[in-house]
């Protein structure tokens, strides 16, 4: 049996680190994990990992001319919006000129690059979104997507772009939380947390999107793909779903408008996305946010990832 290589960025992250737990399961792939710095999953077998910057042109034409990968997937990017809005060269650099290196690599070596974008390419106004509607992004990180976007399209033969929303999951050593594990978090330390009420998002459960990533490079499905959650709630109606399955006060909740946050980067009010294209061409079927905190739940009951 002919194996084939696949290369995933970003490992370490939430995204990076359900594909690699799912891929490690298939005996007919040859797979890479590769992050920056040591590799944080807690299971190392099954795979090799490589410790990989994607800012840095020289070591990436590097391993990818080495591994000749049949597909690449880049789960690795600069994800906290308000930081990039605040360091705007490290999130260009990361975001918008490492992509560029890895497709010019993977175009190359006639690799498929699978690479990863938001909802917040677009501005809000008239969410849920398809694949084909008009972006307009309102900060920084939702710009430098865009232009990743443009890039990987240009640039490349074999490409898709699977672009998504809110991930919520639990797996190994995280650098960062979500909103299901801060609001839990918070409130059963009882604390007060404001949350905002006039912003609408699907929010996607992170092995969904891993499946309808896997789905992607299984299938050659080139093009944009929108991988969420099949429901659209504010965030505020999320939080509380959150409260109310973990049986926590809810009178610790505050709601509050976007106005009075104040944040460094202005997110878009309303998205959500029309999933049928995933749905119809992939066979792509994500869980409710309901079924999806009780599958996290469980992940976390038995220390599963
Ligand atoms: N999470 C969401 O709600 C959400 C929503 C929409 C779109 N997305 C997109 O989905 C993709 C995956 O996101 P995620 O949720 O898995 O984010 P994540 O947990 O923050 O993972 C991103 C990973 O990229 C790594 N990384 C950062 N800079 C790197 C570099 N120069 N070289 C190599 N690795 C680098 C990070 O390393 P460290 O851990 O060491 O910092 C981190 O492990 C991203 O493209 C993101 O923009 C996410």
């Amino acid at each position: 049996m002919i194996k084939k290589n696949i290369l995933v960025t970003g490992s370490n992250g939430l995204l990076g680190q359900k594909i690699i737990y799912e891929l490690v399961k298939r005996n007919n792939v040859n797979l890479i994990a590769s992050s920056r710095g040591n590799n944080r999953l807690v299971n190392k077998s099954g795979y090799n990992y490589i410790d990989l910057d994607i800012t840095n042109k020289k070591d990436v034409d590097k391993v990818i001319l080495e591994i000749q990968p049949h597909a690449v997937i880049n789960c690795a990017a600069m994800t906290n919006v308000d930081a990039c809005e605040n360091n705007k060269k490290a999130c260009w650099d990361i975001n918008v000129n490492a992509v560029e290196y890895l497709a010019r690599a993977c175009e190359s070596v006639d690799a498929h690059l699978l690479h990863i974008s938001t909802d917040f390419v677009f501005d809000g106004n008239s969410g849920p979104y398809r694949e084909n509607d008009m972006p307009n992004p309102l900060h920084y990180y939702a710009e430098s997507k865009l232009a990743s976007e443009k890039i990987v399209e240009k640039i490349m033969t074999r490409w898709s772009i699977a672009r998504t929303i809110i991930v919520y999951g639990i797996t190994d050593n995280m650098s960062r939380s979500n909103l299901v594990l801060w609001a839990k978090s918070e409130i059963e330390k009882g604390n007060m947390i404001n949350v905002i009420d006039d912003q609408f998002r699907s929010p996607t459960l992170a092995e969904d999107l891993s499946n309808g990533c896997i789905k992607i490079i299984d299938q050659g499905a080139y093009g944009i793909y929108h991988l969420s959650g099949p429901k659209t709630y504010s965030i505020l109606e999320l939080v509380y779903i959150v409260a109310d399955f973990y049986k926590l006060d809810k009178s610790l909740i505050n709601p509050i408008s976007s106005d009075s946050l104040n944040q460094p980067a202005k997110r878009p009010l309303v998205t959500g996305f029309v999933i049928d294209k995933a749905k119809e061409n992939l066979g792509y079927n994500p869980v409710d946010f309901f079924e999806g905190i009780a599958i996290m739940d469980q992940q976390i009951k038995k220390n599963e990832i």
